[in-house]
């Protein structure tokens, strides 16, 4: 034995220290080096004996040193392995995970996309107005006179303020899209009115979609035709539509549109009440009284308008019987779309 090959061991020690990647590598190395039974120092103080007298102390301090550096250095690693445990974050791995639930889009804001979606693609711009209105834009303008029930304060919320109020309709976007620009005008305004009603049909705010056209020569079969085709995006089938006369204010003529049931597809069932229709919302054409307002020459241009409820046709598409649940931000509820 000599010196020489207990700087071997040294380096031997060094290169696997340095190697050593967890708690169980550093138990081997111990073993191996330090250990009691099979160590390499044990077995080179089991071999002091046998040397010449001469060697046996200094041999046996070199060994005692080296003995005494390798505890020290295995120590020190096993110290940094704790601080290393100690500073991470005590973990349960053994626990059950928790779901995550991803959030969706609210059922009627995915109607209200769809619906834009489709007449953007069909060249309309999509244009909106306030919440809060003049009574000048949501009646007036409107052709509707003072004594329209639809004024009647038992519909309409007025606001403190003079003249002002929660619009009961998005047609005033129509005046005020008129107001700022000169035909050709395509548009749709979806948005938020608000109505003092309250059933299982109606809420004192739900969502509307205006539409409207303003060119030369644009006829009712203008009208019918694009809410024909926009009905079959929709509800992607072959559905029909019927108009019924009515009145609006507004347009002249006015009609209701009657969607073919897109539950029983027109032969009948509790949704359209047996009659295998289902009313969808009101349009005509512009009211020449509405353009002369705006200052558009009713002798050139023509338009039609329309106007649906966002709420009435999501509950249409997915079988809801009651508005409120749009609402009420149940969960049960929302998670089915
Ligand atoms: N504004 C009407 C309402 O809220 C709906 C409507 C009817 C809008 C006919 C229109 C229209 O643009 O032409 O009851």
């Amino acid at each position: 034995m000599d010196n020489f090959n207990l700087e071997n061991i040294k380096r031997d020690f060094e290169r696997e220290l340095n190697q050593a990647q967890s708690e169980k590598d550093l138990f081997e190395l111990k073993g191996k080096y330090i250990g009691k039974k099979r160590g390499i120092i044990s077995e080179l103080l089991e071999k002091i004996p046998s040397l010449p007298q001469e060697e046996r102390k200094t041999f046996g301090k070199e060994i005692n040193i080296l003995k005494n550096y390798l505890e020290k250095k295995i120590s020190e690693s096993f110290e940094n392995i704790e601080k290393m445990k100690s500073s991470l974050p005590k973990m349960d791995l053994t626990l059950p995970g928790r779901n995550v639930f991803s959030g969706k889009v609210h059922p009627l804001s995915q109607i209200k996309e769809e619906i834009e979606d489709i007449f953007v693609s069909m060249g309309y711009t999509i244009a909106t107005g306030p919440e809060i209105e003049d009574t000048y834009h949501n009646f007036e303008a409107l052709n509707t006179p003072e004594d329209h029930p639809s004024r009647d304060i038992q519909d309409t919320f007025y606001l403190d303020v003079e003249n002002l109020l929660l619009r009961t309709q998005t047609s005033p976007v129509q005046v005020r899209s008129m107001e700022k620009k000169r035909p050709p005008i395509k548009l749709i305004a979806p948005g938020r009115v608000f109505r003092r009603d309250d059933d299982v049909s109606h809420s004192p705010m739900f969502f509307q979609v205006e539409g409207l056209v303003v060119d030369e020569n644009i006829t009712m079969a203008d009208l019918k035709g694009t809410l024909l085709d926009f009905y079959r995006k929709l509800f992607r089938k072959d559905v029909s539509i019927r108009f019924r006369a009515s009145y609006f204010p507004f347009t002249e003529p006015s009609a209701e549109t009657d969607l073919s049931c897109v539950i029983c597809n027109g032969s009948g069932c509790n949704v359209c009440k047996r009659t295998g229709w289902l009313e969808v919302g009101g349009c005509g054409m512009v009211d020449p009284k509405v353009f002369e307002f705006v200052g558009i020459d009713p002798e050139k241009y023509s338009g039609f308008a329309f106007g649906l409820g966002i709420d009435r046709i999501t509950m249409i598409k997915y079988g809801i019987d009651n508005i409120k649940y749009f609402l009420e931000n149940d969960i049960r509820f929302l998670e089915q779309f």
